[in-house]
């Protein structure tokens, strides 16, 4: 139906005719002139309809914003002071000669130009939404890194294949999303929260290299960087260790940020243990644009006369840290309030802080309501080890080590960005060494860190002497403070696997009716194997400049995981839950 797209047209084709289709994106009529900016998703052209031909000009009387278009026209330079710098078809205008309405268009529910439009309503209107400059080129992203990410892999030798979206359960943590089963009464399928047992079932089917763009189901809290459903590029390898891995995402992530967003990561993307990621930022996917850090003072706290302090620097699971706040000094008191309150909800009881007036003067020089309790050893000892000078202030946090650890790491993100102190644009890295385990205090067992199938750093003796100490071999790979990446190397014993199960508590008999696929699987001659997900739309997120993942996946749920374009979950009918051999437990009211 078209010649050009409309966002190409440009000065080569002065005095050529044209045939574009699109959207009106402005009429405006000027002294007897009508001008009608067409869009489609390469960018917009301005079009003229003069009096002179007066049958298509009544035509473009009539168009409104979104009408659907066919313009058949000459490509002329724009007059004299009319070139516009700002569109790449500015320098030219097309003069209509035939004009066809290919479809009307109502009212369109926002103006796609307003950039206050509520979410919910660009949800319902998705596709409104989605003629937005902004949102096309989003997707247009999203389509080239997948086609770069796909050629890259299959250079290297990988197999894109597709495992089954109506499958057991696959623990990754969150809960699942269940499927009936019509044919077999009462049992049903999980949606896949990850492709992870099917890799790993791929590699010892003899694939060697895989992977999928695969969709992952997971029914958890909902945040900006998490939806119930999502994308990974999921990888697997055979014959490998980590640094194979990690190499080669590197590599490719590297070239995806060179080639897409004109991006240099550095060459060699720098590694971090879990230890001390949690030490210095409380957090296992630390931001390190931000130059905030925490130094452990307990040894400097364990005898003042602060019970606040003194007690959290004597126990073994308590941790008391400072935190320098270059220039802190002009927090008001009000700010620190706000801030005392903002870390109350990770558990803090308040947030003791020391302003740093005149170092040099002593404790006269430090102003603040905890510095009496300090010795002056103490506090030289706590100004040495934070670097503080003149004008800064030092915030500090005692407490469990997870409370303070959330804490002061929340506070660390809050305070690097209201103080404007974040540095650089692109900071990634690896973190490595991970727990094997995680005990949850509350039912009083072991979880595994990163999944039940992830390799232990040493032999299964070590890890069940001393399950808290255990590490794995599982690495994750975090930029400007967002998990993109995950993997490890996996268990290709069966013995090992029965004994972590058993330490995860999971006994022979569930080990067997849970993942018995597996378990004899690896009997069967598994290769040393391990992989990765990078979470697409993470990553896409962070590429695109987006708040949120939902600005890059092109129908995204609500925080409350529903679709507001098509009002997904419905109710069903009667008989469709009685073929699913389904009874509510209550019925549904409305
Ligand atoms: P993991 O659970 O760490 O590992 O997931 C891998 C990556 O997927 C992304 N991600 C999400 N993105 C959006 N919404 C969500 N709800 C969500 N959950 C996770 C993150 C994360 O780093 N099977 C293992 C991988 C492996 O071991 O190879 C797995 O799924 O960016
Ligand atoms: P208080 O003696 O309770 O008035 O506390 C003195 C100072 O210590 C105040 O600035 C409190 O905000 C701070 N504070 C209280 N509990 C903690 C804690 N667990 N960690 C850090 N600071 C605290």
């Amino acid at each position: 139906m078209r010649s050009h797209q409309c966002g190409a047209v440009n000065a080569t084709h002065i005095d050529q005719t044209v045939e574009l289709c699109g959207w009106a994106n402005k009429r405006r009529d000027h002294g007897g002139v009508i001008f009608i900016d067409l869009r489609d998703r390469h960018g917009l052209v301005q079009v003229v309809f003069d009096p002179d031909r007066a049958e298509i000009f009544a035509l473009a009387e009539q168009v409104r914003n979104e009408f659907v278009l066919k313009v058949k026209g000459r490509v002329r330079a724009r007059p004299e002071g009319t070139v516009n710098p700002d569109m790449s078809t500015g320098e030219v205008e097309v003069l209509g000669l035939e004009l066809e309405i290919l479809n009307r268009s109502e009212t369109p529910p926002f103006q796609l130009d307003d950039n206050d439009v509520g979410e919910e309503h660009r949800l319902k209107y998705r596709y409104v939404d989605l003629r937005r400059p902004i949102m096309a080129e989003r997707l247009k992203l999203r389509s080239k890194v997948i086609n770069q990410v796909r050629n890259f892999l299959d250079k290297q030798d990988f197999l894109e294949v597709e495992t089954p979206m109506l499958t057991r359960a696959t623990p990754e943590g969150a809960r699942d999303y269940l499927v009936p089963s019509r044919v077999h009464p009462g049992h049903f399928y999980a949606l896949p929260q990850s492709p992870q047992l099917f890799k790993q079932l791929l590699m010892m089917g003899g694939v060697d290299r895989y992977y999928q763009v695969a969709r992952c189901f997971r029914d958890e809290d909902l945040r900006a960087d998490r939806q119930p459903e999502f994308t990974q590029l999921d990888i697997e390898m055979s014959f490998i260790e980590e640094k194979d891995v990690m190499g080669l995402v590197e590599q490719m992530v590297r070239e995806v940020f060179k080639t897409q967003i004109n991006v240099a990561l550095p060459d060699a993307i720098p590694h971090m243990t879990f230890a001390e990621a949690m030490e210095r930022y409380g957090s296992d996917k630390p931001d390190l644009r931000n130059p905030l850090e925490m130094v452990e003072v307990a040894d400097l706290v364990e005898d003042i006369d602060f019970k606040v302090f003194a007690g959290p620097a004597k126990d073994p699971r308590g941790r008391v840290v400072a935190m320098r706040v270059p220039g802190g000094n002009q927090l008001s008191r009000k700010h620190i309030d706000d801030y005392t309150k903002y870390i109350g909800r990770y558990g803090a009881k308040g947030l003791a802080y020391i302003k740093c007036n005149d170092i040099a003067a002593g404790a006269e020089g430090l102003q603040s309501p905890i510095v009496k309790f300090f010795s002056a050893d103490a506090l030289q000892g706590i100004i040495e080890r934070t670097g503080a000078q003149d004008g800064d202030l030092i915030f500090f946090g005692a407490d469990k080590a997870k409370v303070v650890n959330d804490a002061i790491g929340a506070l660390r993100i809050k305070v690097g960005n209201d103080l404007g102190l974040l540095e650089g644009d692109w900071r990634a890295l690896w973190v490595i060494d991970f727990p094997m385990f995680e005990y949850d205090e509350r039912e009083k067992r072991y979880y595994a860190v990163h999944h039940p199938f992830t390799s232990a750093a040493e032999d299964v003796e070590s890890v069940r002497s001393d399950p808290e100490k255990a590490l794995s071999r599982a690495y994750d790979l975090v930029i400007n403070g967002t998990e993109v990446g995950g993997g490890s190397i996996r268990i290709h014993n069966p013995e090992t696997q029965q004994a972590m199960l058993e330490l995860l508590g999971i006994d022979a008999i569930e080990a067997e009716s849970k993942f018995g696929f597996l378990l004899t699987a690896l009997k069967y001659g598994a290769p040393p194997h391990g992989g990765l997900a990078l979470g697409i739309d993470r990553l896409l997120m962070m590429m695109a400049g987006a708040d949120s993942i939902r600005d890059v996946m092109a129908f995204p749920k609500t925080q409350s995981a529903s679709c507001l374009l098509t009002d997904a979950p419905g109710d069903v009918n009667e008989q469709q839950l009685k073929d699913l051999h389904l009874r509510l437990r209550k019925p549904v009211t409305e």
